[in-house]
């Protein structure tokens, strides 16, 4: 038996992955740039076990079957097959967020699992391995893997397709404010979404432009520029969101809750407060603003109608054995 544990932080995308040019590689239409988000973790053992007739996964204390076990079944197949062994593991994970908390968690639990689980094969991948290993649980996990800012690059194949970091976790001092707005619509997975992102005739727009905001996003963030910042995460959100919005099925993930805030945010930016939003495949809204502003956007944000919650987190560092 060989058993290892991971724990891993979620991020929030300032440059959205929507759309892959094979979904099965998960090699995504466009590069993306996130943030991790810190005081946000999965936490995941994997043990092997030459006794397990299967591979067993276990989600805060729940055992998941179905789906969501061939997902990471999956996953495990490419550390066996890299290892060379033939053993099933039990995987236990926990997050300490609450889940529909509009905190994706397939990126901090695929990045956790990659990390725990190569490990406990007896791999030692490097940072670029472990990010490829982890984006093909979930696209967004490739970024989870390197510390503070990722970006997660085009690549040209398989193997080229990874998340490194553009700038550690102290290098900026920004928090993530996410604005839970009570939902009762039940939402299409990413997943799903990604499938359908190149029937909307705005894909096309969105994937050529994505050069273009990367290197105003990345430029913003080098240059601590936060003006530029909430420009550009705001415009690509939108533009996500239109893609969305126009896709074959239609996805409208926004409720009028999150519009409300949209307007909110550009007021109070206009009026010198250091805000922006982004929203990813629901209807929270995550507002980013300068660090020592977080305590008046929360309070801000929980005087918003139809906002039930406020989750506050800084930037986050890498995904790391414990
Ligand atoms: C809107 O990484 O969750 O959050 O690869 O199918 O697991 P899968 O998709 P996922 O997609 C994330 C979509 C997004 C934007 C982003 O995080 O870049």
């Amino acid at each position: 038996m060989s058993t290892a544990a991971a724990i891993s932080h979620p991020n929030i995308a300032f440059i959205k992955y929507w759309g892959n040019r094979n979904n099965e590689l998960r090699l995504p239409s466009n590069g993306s740039i996130s943030m991790n988000l810190d005081g946000l973790f999965t936490r995941t053992t994997v043990s092997f076990q030459p006794s397990l007739p299967f591979d067993e996964l276990i989600i805060n204390g729940h055992e998941v079957v179905g789906k969501g076990l061939e997902r990471v079944s999956h996953i495990l197949d490419l550390i066996r097959e890299k290892a060379g062994i033939k053993m099933n593991a039990e995987v236990m994970s926990e997050n300490n967020f609450p889940s529909g908390a509009g905190i994706a968690s397939s990126a901090a639990a695929f990045a956790a699992l990659a990390v725990a689980g190569s490990k406990a094969a007896g791999l030692d991948l490097s940072e670029r391995e472990l990010s490829i290993l982890a984006r093909r649980g979930s696209g967004s996990a490739s970024r989870s893997i390197p510390a503070g800012f990722a970006e997660w690059k085009l690549g040209e194949s398989e193997s080229d397709s990874y998340a490194f970091s553009i700038a550690p976790a102290d290098h900026w001092n920004l928090a993530d404010c996410v604005a839970i707005v009570s939902s009762t619509h039940k939402k299409t997975g990413s997943t799903e979404g990604h499938a359908v992102a190149g029937t909307s005739p705005l894909q096309n727009a969105r994937v050529t432009d994505a050069p273009r905001r990367l290197d105003i996003c990345r430029n913003a963030i080098l240059k601590k520029d936060f003006e530029a910042l909430a420009n550009i995460i705001e415009h690509d959100s939108d533009m996500m969101h239109a893609v969305m919005m126009t896709s074959n099925p239609p996805l409208m993930y926004w409720q009028s809750a999150t519009v409300e805030i949209f307007h909110q945010v550009r007021e109070w930016r206009a009026n010198g407060l250091p805000v922006g939003y982004t929203v990813d495949a629901g209807a929270n809204v995550h507002v980013i603003c300068l660090g020592e502003y977080k305590d008046e956007v929360e309070k801000r944000l929980r005087a918003c109608p139809g906002v039930s919650k406020v989750l506050v987190a800084g930037v986050g560092g890498a995904a790391e054995i414990v």
